[in-house]
Parts: structure tokens; sequence; C-alpha cells
């Protein structure tokens, strides 16, 4: 009889000691498997941090390239998003937002009888500054961003090209059209002109293609763009 209490009592630890091998051996694939969750927690925010890239390129582009190829008759379809609270003709009334009518180089916050903002009137610093292109692209971008505290309840317009046709077609609507955005008044385009040909060359086709190392070629090209400039990094 003792010999199958041993036996019994033999098994019973035996099974004791293969569960608790098991147990062990879980806990460590468990343990194994937190490290590769973090993992690919950090390939999610490599993608993300692509992301807030790009969405900072955007808000740096230069409408006025754009603007030279824009097209206003587009622009009349973009103007849909804001014709609920603006009017663009001549004498037309204040809505929710001020007539839009000689936009282009309007002082801003500057249309008699409405009523600006505090944020818009800070914006405007005192009448002193307009809406020129640069202006009106910053602040149609992203309204609230870039003009804090401003009564325009609208998100934006982000595509660079739509806020250029656009623009073309506020310029439009105006007595006088101001003058599109000369070649030599946009920063891409100013190196140019007065240098000799071949040695103009060189520094613009710098600037038009910043992938390509350009940091030595650069520098040359900002001192023949400064209007005020020597000549001599030309010669
Ligand atoms: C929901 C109504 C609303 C929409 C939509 C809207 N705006 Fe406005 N807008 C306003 C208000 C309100 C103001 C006055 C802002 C202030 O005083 O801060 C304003 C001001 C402006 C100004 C400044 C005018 C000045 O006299 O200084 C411009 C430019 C402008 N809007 C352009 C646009 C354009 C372009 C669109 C369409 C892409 C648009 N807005 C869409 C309500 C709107």
């Amino acid at each position: 009889m003792n010999s199958y209490v041993n036996m019994g009592v033999g098994a019973f630890l035996g099974t004791v000691f293969v569960l608790m091998s098991v147990s062990i051996a879980s806990e460590g694939i468990f343990h194994s498997e937190a490290p590769e969750k973090e993992g690919f927690a950090i390939v999610a925010e490599e993608g993300t941090a692509d992301a807030g890239a790009g969405a900072q390129e955007a808000a740096e582009v230069d409408i006025k390239p754009l603007l030279l190829k824009a097209d206003a008759a587009a622009g009349e379809t973009v103007f849909k998003k804001c014709a609920s609270c603006h009017t663009v003709d001549k004498g037309g009334a204040n809505k929710v937002g001020p007539n839009l009518w000689g936009l282009v180089d309007r002082p801003i916050a500057s249309h008699e009888g409405f009523s600006y903002s505090a944020g818009m009137k800070t914006f405007a610093e005192g009448g002193k500054v307009v809406w020129d292109y640069d202006h009106l692209s910053f602040f149609i971008e992203a309204p609230k961003k870039h003009v804090p505290g401003t009564a325009m309840g609208f998100a934006g317009v982000k595509k660079p090209d739509e806020r250029a046709n656009l623009i073309a077609y506020l310029r439009e609507h105006a007595d006088t059209p101001v003058a599109l955005p000369d070649a030599s008044a946009s920063s891409a385009e100013a190196a140019p002109a007065p240098a000799a040909e071949g040695a103009a060359e060189k520094p613009a086709e710098g600037q038009q293609a910043p992938g390509a190392a350009p940091a030595t070629e650069a520098k040359p090209a900002e001192g023949q763009a400064a209007p005020e400039g020597q000549p001599a990094p030309a010669q």
C-alpha cells in the first residue's frame, strides 16, 4: 500500500512541477511581448512627424509665383465659401463680414461701417498694414491661427493654388486692379535682371532647386537679390 501512496504523491508533485514550469515560461512570454508593442509605437510616431513637416511647408508657400498663373474664374468658385458672409461687388453691403470690393492693397480693418474685432485691429497695426498678396494669403490660409482673436469664423483655404485663384478673383473686383506681383517683387525671381546673364543664371538655379545642397550657392544669390547690395558678387 505504502508504495502506491508514494507513487501517487510522486505523480502529484510531478504535475505541480510541470504546471509551475509552464506558468514561469508563459510569464517570460508576456514579458517579451511588451517591448514589441513599444517598437510599433515608435513606427507610428515617425509617420506623424512626416505629416507635421508637410503641414509646416504648406504654411510657408510663397503665393506670388502662383498668382502669376492663377485662374480668376476658378477663384469665383472658391469664393462661394466666402459669399455667405461677404459681398464683393462695388458698394455691396457688409454682412457678417465686411464688403471686399477693392480689397487688394486696402488698409486692413478699414471698411466703412464695419466693426472689426480687437484681434483684427491689432493685426492692422493702426491701419499701417494693407492687404497685400502676402498678408491675404497668410490670413486666408488659417484665419484664426494667423490673426488671433479674429471674428472670422472660417477654417481657411489650405491649398495654395486655390488660394491663388481666389486672390486673383478678389483682385479683379476693384476700380483699378492692383498689378500682379512683378517677377522682381518675388524673392524667388528677384536676382537676375541687372546682372550679366551668364553670371545671373547660376544663383537662380540654386534657388529654384533647394534640394541640391544649395548652401554655398544660396548665399551669393541672396547678396545679389538685396536691392542695395553692391554688384560685387556678380563680378
Ligand atoms: C462665417 C463668416 C465668414 C466667412 C465664411 C468668411 N469670412 Fe471673411 N470675415 C468675416 C468676419 C466676421 C470678418 C471680420 C473679422 C474681424 O473683425 O476680426 C471677416 C474679415 C475678412 C477680411 C478682412 C477685411 C478687412 O476689411 O480688413 C478678409 C480679407 C476676409 N474676411 C476674406 C474672406 C475670404 C476670402 C473668405 C472665403 C475664403 C472669407 N473671408 C470667409 C466672416 C467670414
